[in-house]
């Protein structure tokens, strides 16, 4: 999983050593605190969570995501697939060509789907390092048709509510 996260616990605990945090919420107009997250994706970044052990891999979710247990982790960001080299590997797609619909690949899937079971509120975001070819249309970018790029994307949240129920 990610290194910041690890570097999270570690300063969770450095924090629980030295004494307690308040944050005050009582009033004022500025930024809301939306809670704290982890993140898979930036490119194959949880490409090993998958081979180990069942056991292994529930531990792993509950320290991230379980309520009031270790890291409590409040959003789940994950990397929306692009068949793309997105850093460190590359994460397939759930349309590698604009009639091809599938939301069964990969494992961000899986790991959403885990978060969610270990806590409900959690808020869910997705993003995408890298887009199918076919999204730029020929040109090479993923920003000169925003129908085709709005298309892609609304897809990917329509098969995360429709197969899996996740908002
Ligand atoms: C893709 O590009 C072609 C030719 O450049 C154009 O005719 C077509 O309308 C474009 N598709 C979309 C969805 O904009």
């Amino acid at each position: 999983m990610e290194s910041s996260i690890l570097l999270f616990l570690g300063s969770l605990l450095l924090h629980a050593a030295i004494g307690q945090y308040n944050v005050d919420d009582s009033g004022g107009t500025g930024p809301k605190f939306d809670g704290i997250g982890g993140l898979s994706g930036g490119g194959a970044t949880s490409r090993l969570l998958p081979s180990y052990s069942t056991e292994a891999v529930s531990q792993i979710f509950d320290l991230l995501f379980k309520p009031n247990f270790a890291a409590s982790l409040q959003i789940c960001k994950v990397e929306i697939g692009g068949d793309g080299q997105s850093t460190d590997g590359t994460e397939s797609s759930h349309m590698h060509s604009q009639d091809d619909e599938n939301y069964h690949r990969g494992y961000e899937w899986w790991i959403m789907t885990e978060a969610k079971k270990r806590n409900p509120n959690i808020k869910l975001y997705g993003l995408s390092w890298a887009y199918p070819a076919w999204v730029g249309n020929g040109s090479g970018s993923p920003y000169k048709y925003p129908e085709l790029t709005a298309g892609y994307i609304v897809k990917w949240i329509q098969g995360a509510k429709s197969t899996y129920g996740l908002t």
